[in-house]
């Protein structure tokens, strides 16, 4: 007979009952905020699909920076625009790359070099095709080629990790790129370096806004072929066991709101750090909505941060982190 002696409405009477019985958190520290830089000096040039976000050189990426540790962020995520692109990838594990670059100038700054400076790594934003891996031609089909895409990506990984990056995060998607990488960064002398795997990595038509931003959008064909179809939840487990099995230190789930319930499962089932990327499709219709004054700005953005957390998630990737970080 729970009515009338219980009424859960008891603890929601005052803003201190509630803070006091609320189960999950959102701090500044556990969100990342992803940067794009570009060759040039001065440059902040808008993506204009994602209102809010630019390209930004390096010396405007170190300001942004600058700010984003005045805030409390927790870390960022540097995607590269490179001077030119081509088959293998080039720019990508140059050492003189455009990341490479960002992540020196980024640990000459004292307020910068308290973030954690996390590098993506994967070879679309630096292939003339704009496919994660190698393209392999015959006649009008082509292939993805995994194994000597490994080599490329571990070359990436350790160039960005000598260049200052305290974690390599790689994104493609190819098999046994997480041991190939451990294993490059080890011979290297890199075996402080972790690796943050997006171990699980859905083809995402939410990822439209973002290749805008990076200058990375297959020319041909699509990443089905590698990225994750969204009908399963058992694969991306399955996944993200391989990734640990190969020495993966933490894991990033990807997209974060239409996948909650991997981001949930994959909780439930592994005890290693756990973050989920709110991607670039996600911000611009959160931002669409809050420019038609359809959706009231602070409350919504906060509530997407506080579900993701609450489905699991340790820390947050995330467009908003500034915004958020202020309110918080
Ligand atoms: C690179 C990469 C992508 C994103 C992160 N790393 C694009 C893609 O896979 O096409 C998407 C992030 C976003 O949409 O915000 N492979």
């Amino acid at each position: 007979m729970p009515f009338p002696e219980i009424r859960l409405r008891r603890l929601r009477r005052t803003e201190s009952l509630r803070a006091l019985v609320r189960e999950t958190t959102l701090n500044p520290g556990d969100l990342i905020y992803p940067l794009f830089i570009c060759p040039g000096e001065g440059v902040r040039n808008a993506v204009s699909s994602m209102p809010g976000v630019f390209n930004l050189s390096v010396d405007e990426a170190v300001r942004d920076a600058e700010e984003a540790a005045s805030l409390g962020i927790g870390g960022l995520l540097l995607f590269g625009l490179p001077d030119s692109k081509d088959e293998q990838a080039t720019g990508a594990w140059d050492d003189n790359g455009i990341v490479q670059r960002a992540l020196r100038a980024l640990k000459q700054s004292a307020a910068a070099r308290k973030l954690v400076l996390m590098a993506d790594v994967c070879l679309c934003e630096y292939t003339s095709h704009g496919h994660c891996g190698v393209v392999e031609q015959s006649g009008d089909t082509y292939e993805i080629d995994n194994d000597p895409s490994l080599e490329l990506l571990a070359k990436t990984a350790v160039s960005l990790a000598r260049a200052g990056a305290d974690i390599v995060a790689p994104s493609d998607m190819m098999d046994g790129r997480v041991a190939a990488i451990r294993r490059a960064l080890d011979v290297d002398g890199n075996s402080n370096t972790p690796i943050l795997s997006y171990a699980s990595k859905f083809a995402s038509a939410f990822y439209g806004p973002f290749r805008e931003a990076a200058d990375s959008a297959p020319q041909f064909g699509d990443r089905r072929s590698y990225q994750m179809d969204g009908a399963n939840l058992r694969e991306a487990l399955r996944e993200i066991e391989l990734d640990l099995a190969e020495g993966a230190d933490m894991i990033l789930m990807k997209p974060a709101m239409p996948y909650l319930d991997v981001v949930h499962a994959a909780r439930e089932r592994f005890g290693v750090p756990m973050g989920a990327y709110q991607v670039s499709g996600e911000y611009s219709m959160l931002q669409a909505a809050f420019e038609k004054g359809w959706l009231e700005r602070d409350r919504a953005m906060l509530e997407s941060l506080l579900g993701i957390r609450r489905a699991g998630a340790d820390f947050i990737v995330t467009y908003f982190a500034k915004a958020a970080a202020r309110l918080l």
